[in-house]
């Protein structure tokens, strides 16, 4: 007999297994096969086959974009150049290509009336009820005056007002502009580094190349043109209103294949598409003004109101390469899951087919009356040569087989 405090330890040092109950019945078997061989598919085919499950992955894109647009065209017989329609000058990854303008010459600080028809006005009264507004071209100063449309309202601020609901037609020559693209990428995970068209490129195809999805893959050189092609939109609507145009970019690098394949996909949509039919704020437009001092010192300006074609180059990436750690945790998650099978198959045997209860009987033993039958075994037919079962209070309640020869 093992001494009282080690009674513990020979309990804990235990393996308790489970007792199957094999079932010979070619339905419960088929479906048993069925299930566990639809899961191994789905582990295999899509899980580890399409979605890499085997891989750590990197979302962290590190991204620099740069831009460049070429191209002259004509405003009011004026030459265009870069200098004039590309706003922010800089070579941002946003930037704006004014298509339309609205000139206002020769603006000095004043008094003048506002242009406007809802700034009519038959007295002084009238007006009061636009004191404080932001809506017009300036402050307000309450009284009413006489223009050359009409009566208007009086305002103080740069005069004269500007009229912007002139009709000018857009710079037309802006799809022939042309947009350089540069975008290098890292994904710090991984250290790799890669750039949007390869060194090996030629100066002069760079020179004459133009992007399109299945020739020219890798020249970063687009056509405005083709760009508002491929997102549905004509110049001659998104000149007049402005509008928000997105490039993307994105990388999507399986690293355990060649770096050379890891390479970007372009993709073009109206990023302001929603607003589109929208009564307010319909497009895109914005105001600037250039600044200049007459001869007698006092500041004039010019304002122009521009409607531009807003380009916003979104990078996105995501870079895949094996790991042993992935790869083992979803092994053993298909391992499990096999076992899935086991828990229809007893939906099925338990509720369904004939013969359930004899399968239900055989499954669950009623544990008390067995624990009886130990009971009287133990007591009275005491026979210590012979493995004996006897009933374990500590190991969770199971019946355990006890192969010790003593008891
Ligand atoms: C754009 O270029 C093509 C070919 O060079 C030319 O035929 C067309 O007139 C140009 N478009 C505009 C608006 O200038």
């Amino acid at each position: 007999r093992v001494p009282r405090p080690w009674g513990w330890v020979t309990g804990f040092f235990t393996y308790e297994t489970t007792k199957s109950v094999v079932v010979k019945s070619w339905s419960v078997g088929i479906i048993n096969r069925v299930v566990q061989l639809l899961i191994i598919l789905y582990f295999v085919c899509y899980v580890f086959y399409r979605e890499k499950a085997y891989q750590v992955r990197d979302s962290g894109i590190q991204s620099s974009v740069m831009t460049k647009v070429k191209g002259f065209g004509y405003v009011n017989n004026h030459v265009m150049d870069v200098a004039d329609y590309v706003a922010p000058t800089q070579g941002s990854a946003v930037f704006c290509i004014i298509t339309k303008l609205i000139v206002t010459e020769n603006q000095f600080q004043g008094r003048c009336p506002e242009v406007e028809s809802s700034y009519k006005c038959d007295s002084d009264q009238d007006c009061s009820k636009h004191l404080g507004s932001y809506l017009g071209n300036g402050v307000i100063t309450g009284s009413c005056v006489k223009s050359s449309q009409g009566n208007r309202c009086e305002m103080v601020g740069w005069c004269p007002a500007e009229v912007d609901k002139l009709q000018v037609k857009p710079m037309m020559e802006v799809e022939n502009f042309t947009i350089f693209i540069k975008n290098s990428i890292r994904f710090p995970r991984f250290n790799v580094t890669r750039g949007n068209f390869p060194s090996s490129l030629n100066k002069t195809y760079i020179r004459s190349c133009r992007y399109d999805s299945s020739h020219n893959r890798h020249c970063p050189i687009f056509k405005v043109g083709d760009v508002l092609r491929y997102t549905g939109q004509n110049l001659s609507t998104i000149g007049h209103t402005g509008g928000e145009i997105g490039i993307n970019i994105q990388w999507l690098c399986n690293l355990d294949l060649s770096e050379e394949r890891c390479e970007p996909h372009y993709s073009f949509t109206r990023l302001d598409a929603v607003f589109e039919k929208n009564r307010v704020s319909k497009g895109y437009n914005f105001r600037f003004a250039k600044y200049y001092k007459s001869e007698n010192g006092t500041d004039f300006r010019t304002l122009h109101k521009a409607y531009a074609i807003r380009f916003d180059i979104l990078v996105t990436g995501l870079a895949g390469k094996f790991d042993p750690i992935p790869t083992l945790i979803n092994i053993v998650a298909a391992f499990t899951s096999v076992g899935l099978g086991s828990i229809l198959c007893d939906l099925i045997l338990l509720n369904f087919l004939t013969g359930a209860d004899q399968y239900k009987a055989r499954k669950f033993e009623e544990v008390f009356f067995v624990l009886f039958l130990y009971t009287i075994n133990i007591t009275s037919l005491s026979t210590p040569s012979s493995p004996s079962i006897k009933p374990v209070s500590n190991d969770s309640g199971a019946v355990s087989l006890n192969l010790d020869q003593q008891l």
